[in-house]
């Protein structure tokens, strides 16, 4: 489906009735990523899913910050006539999520952060998003997917799971230069979101993959320990992409998650 959203288009997916579930992907990805998600939980929820600005059908719109996204996915809620919603994100998506919460608290009616992380990059990675971006422009979408590629998905998974390092492979291509170096800037830039852990008074769910090679573990914990009420599911034989790797576990948390905020 597509939306004009403050004069540019946005291409999103949705399926399912009731407590209205906003998803958002992560770098280098478009909103594919959620296929499994909608298909599982549109019994549960309206389950909405997005393409980022540069990202699959959405119009690119030149540099970003978390910001730009945040207010790409309020927007898009308005479009929709959707007051308040359960917002998640996986990785980039859950960077944008903080930045949702702290701009838009009174649309957010829960929130669910999967394999991300709260602090911001260091000065190593900053270097390393630069560098990534040079790719980009040098060398094309299917040299970053190339790169990613093996770190997106458990070492069980990138050997023997064909399927779904088919899968990862196909929803990168979907990128687009410009789209990939405007996300690199805003994840370069992005604020600690640490702080913003204790203001954080809406029920939280906090999903993390065993086998991350991305964003490890403890970073799940730290988001979940710092977040009153912060609940934490840790997937097992799951890489970063965990949604995808182990989609009906996934699916099984947020759908229990969603009974709970109602
Ligand atoms: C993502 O999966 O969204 C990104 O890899 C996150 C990051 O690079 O920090």
């Amino acid at each position: 489906m597509e939306a004009m959203v403050e004069g540019q288009l946005v291409a999103y997916d949705e399926a399912g009735e009731g407590t209205p579930l906003v998803l958002i992907h992560g770098y280098p990805l478009t909103r594919r990523l959620w296929e499994p998600q909608l298909r599982e939980l549109a019994a549960h929820a309206r389950v909405i899913a997005l393409d980022l600005w540069g990202f699959g059908g959405s119009a690119a719109v030149g540099e970003a910050t978390m910001g730009t996204y945040a207010d790409q996915v309020r927007a898009l809620m308005d479009e929709l006539s959707i007051g308040r919603a359960v917002v998640g994100g996986l990785s980039m998506g859950g960077y944008i999520t903080f930045e949702f919460f702290r701009r838009y608290s009174n649309r957010v009616a829960g929130l669910i952060f999967a394999n991300t992380k709260a602090g911001p990059d260091s000065a190593e990675a900053r270097a390393g998003r630069d560098q990534s971006a040079e790719l980009a422009r040098e060398k094309g979408v299917d040299a970053i997917a190339a790169a990613m590629l093996p770190k997106l998905l458990s070492p069980g998974a990138y050997a023997g799971n064909r399927g779904v390092v088919l899968t990862a492979e196909g929803i990168m291509r979907g990128s687009t230069v410009e789209g990939i170096v405007a996300a690199l800037g805003a994840m370069r830039d992005r604020p600690d979101s640490t702080p913003t852990l204790q203001w954080i008074d809406r029920p939280t769910l906090v999903i993390g993959g065993k086998d991350d090679q991305l964003i490890p573990p403890a970073e799940s914990e730290k988001i979940a320990g710092g977040v009153r009420g912060g609940r934490l599911e840790m997937l097992p034989d799951a890489g970063h992409l965990s949604n995808l790797e182990q989609a009906d576990l996934f699916s099984r948390a947020v759908g229990d998650f969603l009974k709970k905020v109602g």
